[in-house]
């Protein structure tokens, strides 16, 4: 059972292992995404129904471009029918959503599709989801880096001024859009136990929960289950 007075305010997760789950069926790797974006779509409702403010989905990292061109456009592909399917949907659950990442270097199709969904959600005040696509953690501090320099070189800000929130501030989580507190809890599915590049500077404090269980076969139960692992933690910030 959930202690309800305990529930994360945002929960991050690095949905893994489609391509293995596809492989044990005998399956073309991209029946497995296709599979990720519906237990993705499960997660997103159960989120809401647990009162968790903030969702975080790690979909396309700056490093996925390495796969082969038929596996990139087919995750944009599925990406794109997902939101245009189920844009209403979204709309009606009350979700904001928002895009961690430079989501201008996808295709032209996927980018408008993402527009009209950031456009027609922007209003909401249930649940928000933030999908990070064309997103590291690297390439998102260094662009927080150089901003901040830019302000150092035209005079409005003095390098020993620099403090954390202002580095916070210009992160995809900081910006005013989308204004995501730090994860308590992050998530990865398929055994892998590594952050590959996901939200560096915010997990510094966070409970971090494994599962073996592929994201395809992530449902609301392993959800709940790892949620109840982030409750029975201590959580000491440093302290005593
Ligand atoms: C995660 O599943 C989805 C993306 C990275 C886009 P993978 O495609 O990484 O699945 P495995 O790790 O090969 O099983
Ligand atoms: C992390 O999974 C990225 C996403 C889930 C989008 P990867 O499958 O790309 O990570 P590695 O290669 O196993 O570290
Ligand atoms: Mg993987």
């Amino acid at each position: 059972m959930l202690n309800k007075e305990r529930m994360p305010v945002h929960v991050a997760i690095i949905m893994d292992g489609n391509g293995r789950w596809a492989k044990q069926k005998g399956l073309p790797r991209l029946a497995g995404h296709n599979a990720g974006m519906k237990a993705m779509k499960k997660i997103v409702d159960h989120s809401d129904k647990l009162g968790i403010k903030y969702l975080t989905v790690y979909a396309f990292s700056t490093e996925n471009w390495k796969r082969s061109i038929a596996e990139v456009t087919g995750i944009f592909k599925l990406l794109v029918s997902y939101v245009n399917s189920d844009l209403k949907e979204l709309v009606q659950n009350n979700v904001r959503v928002k895009i961690l990442g430079d989501y201008s270097a996808l295709p032209e199709d996927a980018v408008r599709s993402l527009e009209k969904t950031l456009e027609e959600t922007k209003g909401n005040t249930g649940l928000q989801f933030n999908i990070a696509l064309n997103y590291g953690g690297r390439d998102e501090l260094r662009r927080a880096v150089e901003a901040l320099a830019v302000r150092v070189k035209n005079g409005t800000l003095q390098p020993e001024e620099i403090t954390e929130d202002m580095i916070s501030a210009e992160l995809y989580t900081g910006c005013a859009d989308v204004a995501a507190p730090d994860p308590e809890l992050i998530i990865r599915t398929s055994g892998e136990l590594r952050l590959s590049n996901f939200l560096l500077w915010q997990s510094a404090y966070s409970e971090l929960v494994f599962s073996d269980v592929l994201w395809p076969d992530f449902t609301p139960e392993e959800y709940e289950k790892a949620i109840a692992d982030y409750q029975s933690r201590e959580r000491r910030f440093g302290g005593r």
